[in-house]
């Protein structure tokens, strides 16, 4: 194996127009520690995170910065301690805050948060979803506290807001998989029509009123809320809609200051969903992003969960990457843009 790898990535935070917005760079190969699996890659998908980061921030970097959080490919090496891997096997993940990114030939990832890929999915399918379960599953489970499983929330209904997007595309199979009612925002006739595929009973237009939408449904609140898009815009709705005692988890941050008060009478609760958070800290209960993974692998296999990919592009090079990114940038996805290697 060579000592240096193509990967894409900058040094300036710049617009996509730039032509170094996103450039080829080659680099050492990353050596492998204790936990690590070196994973060959073989498709990687974009999130809204990787057009953030690329976004903000000022000045030149020493060293590229390669963004990247959602592959899947081949274990080519083990670090000492590793125990749930073996070289040879197909592996799908989305990775560390901290570390170099999927948009390389060869990426180190710590196992405790890498799964086997879905043997019956294809490289596309499979590098469409890690990131966006992780994402949904622990907002809905351990965020929201549902019950896990087949039908186990019969009677409770969950409010999905922005349900075609990448994450709420997962989320409302995992939601209507645990049983919930779930009623799922989409502004348009296709994602409408998406979300109703994926397992939302009722949709509501988060570009109109959400509380009349909702009450016009026939629900005066909903035991569970999810928000999966501006937080500020939505807030004085949500806490309209959530009953009382229910539960709320968001996953975008406010920018304005975020009124809690509007919560007390209804002493409903509020969490946050990061995905990052297990790694970024190294928690105690890192490990269970692997065993989210490898839940998700199962329920993909058996087709309970289905691949929410729906672009793929090939080769990986730098304009397929900037192409993902500007679809991720416009901010009205359905699903995910996959890039595959070859
Ligand atoms: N905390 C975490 O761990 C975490 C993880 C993943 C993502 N995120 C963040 O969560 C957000 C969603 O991620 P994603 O991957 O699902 O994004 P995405 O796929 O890019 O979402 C696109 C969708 O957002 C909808 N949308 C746009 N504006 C909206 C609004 N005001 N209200 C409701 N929906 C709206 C669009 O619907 P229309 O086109 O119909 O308007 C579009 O279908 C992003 O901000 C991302 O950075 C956070």
């Amino acid at each position: 194996m060579k000592k240096t790898m193509k990967v894409i990535g900058f040094k300036e935070h710049l617009p996509l127009t730039a032509a170094n917005s996103l450039q080829e760079f080659e680099v050492p190969r990353p050596q492998v520690q204790e936990h690590d699996l070196l994973v060959e890659v073989a498709a990687v998908s974009v999130n809204p995170v990787d057009v953030g980061v690329r976004r903000t921030g000022h000045g030149v970097l020493q060293k590229p910065k390669v963004l990247g959080w959602d592959a899947v490919g081949i274990v080519k090496e083990i670090g000492s301690a590793v125990t749930l891997f073996k070289p040879g096997e197909r592996v799908f993940y989305a990775g560390s805050f901290k570390r170099p990114g999927s948009n390389s030939e060869y990426q180190v990832v710590d196992e405790r948060i890498v799964g086997h890929a879905p043997e019956k999915l294809t490289d596309a399918q499979a590098a469409a979803v890690p990131l966006t379960s992780l994402t949904a599953w622990e907002a809905l489970f351990e965020q929201l506290e549902i019950a896990q499983g087949p039908a186990k929330e019969r009677t409770k209904t969950i409010l999905i807001i922005n349900g075609a997007g990448g994450v709420g595309s997962i989320a409302t199979q995992l939601a209507d998989w645990a049983g919930l009612k779930v009623i799922a925002s989409a502004s348009r006739r296709e994602t409408i029509r998406w979300v109703k595929q994926h397992g939302a009973q009722q949709t509501v237009n988060h570009r109109k009123n959400l509380v009349t939408e909702v009450r016009n449904l026939g629900y005066q609140y909903v035991d569970y809320i999810l928000g999966l898009s501006d937080l500020d815009g939505h807030w004085a709705e949500i806490a309209a809609l959530i009953k009382p005692s229910g539960r709320i988890a968001a996953i975008t941050e406010n920018k304005r200051p975020l009124d809690l008060k509007k919560l007390t009478k209804k002493r409903a609760k509020f969490a946050w969903e990061w995905m990052y958070t297990k790694s970024y800290y190294q928690t105690p209960d890192m490990l269970s992003q692997h065993v989210i993974l490898e839940k998700m692998a199962a329920l993909l296999d058996q087709g309970i969960i289905k691949s929410t990919v729906t672009q793929e592009l090939s080769p990986f090079n730098v304009a397929n990457l900037k192409r993902a990114h500007e679809l991720v940038e416009s901010n009205h996805m359905m699903g995910k843009v996959v890039i595959c290697k070859q």
